[in-house]
């Protein structure tokens, strides 16, 4: 495992870092920056702050992506999308030719939902470079992780864990009784980078679990990409003290 731990002892810490890193990471873009970014509660902090510290920065090079999306409207309270545009996007007046949110059919149907999947990896393949593996290959993706070790929609126990030919698919899970889109781990592993972002002591189990390399492996134990990991935790999610 060549990831690398960055934990620092609040969240605000963790943040502020995070804002300079992906700034710089930024600045190292070589022509067009495509970004998946994580949804869930976790993100919302680090992008208020970054839309703020970006506030004067050249975003024209930017393009954003989702890693995962709920199966609901863009309008709805659980959609990461309204969560991006309310927190970052609309902060930073990005164009709407520069975000790419992942469609959601209405009404929701298996069949619907597939082809929605489908429509977003042709709009990836349309934008992105692809990876000597045929993979459409971001600059970099964001993702949390849950208290059952999942992460984007990638949950234990799903096809879409084990998805091997697709680039997006949808994925029913079950313990919610809800259907999303994800990215596939393919996509995820074939990222110039991947940050994930892990805070409070709800996630020590699962994050102490991924770090002990137990078996079975969690969902995010399988996301390898080449460059390993960069981690962004705080001490709680660490079991209290950064090592
Ligand atoms: C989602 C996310 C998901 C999230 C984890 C952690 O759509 O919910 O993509 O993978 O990162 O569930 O969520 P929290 O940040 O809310 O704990």
């Amino acid at each position: 495992m060549n990831d690398r731990f960055h934990c620092f002892p609040e969240p605000e810490a963790l943040v502020q870092a995070a804002v300079a890193d992906f700034l710089a990471l930024l600045n190292a873009c070589d022509g067009e920056c495509h970004i998946a970014l994580a949804g869930g509660n976790t993100p919302r902090r680090f992008y208020t702050a970054l839309a703020e510290a970006g506030a004067g920065r050249d975003w024209s090079a930017v393009h954003f992506w989702f890693g995962d999306e709920r199966a609901v409207s863009h309008d709805h309270p659980d959609s990461n999308f309204r969560m991006a545009r309310e927190s970052l996007l609309g902060p930073l007046a990005i164009p709407a030719e520069r975000i790419h949110p992942m469609p959601v059919p209405d009404p929701v149907l298996p069949v619907s939902l597939d082809a929605a999947a489908r429509d977003y990896e042709a709009e990836l393949r349309r934008f992105l470079s692809e990876t000597a593996d045929g993979w459409p290959r971001f600059d970099l993706i964001l993702l949390g992780m849950g208290e059952d070790g999942h992460t984007a929609s990638l949950f234990p126990g799903t096809a879409a864990l084990e998805e091997a030919h697709r680039a997006v698919v949808p994925v029913h899970v079950a313990s919610r009784n809800a259907w999303r889109l994800t990215l596939t781990l393919p996509v995820i592993n074939a990222a110039r980078h991947v940050w994930v972002m892990v805070t409070g002591s709800a996630k020590a189990p699962a994050l102490q679990r991924f770090r002990s390399r137990l078996e079975p492996a969690l969902p995010i134990q399988r996301v390898q990409p080449a460059g390993g990991c960069d981690w962004y935790v705080d001490a709680a999610a660490m079991g209290g003290d950064c090592p």
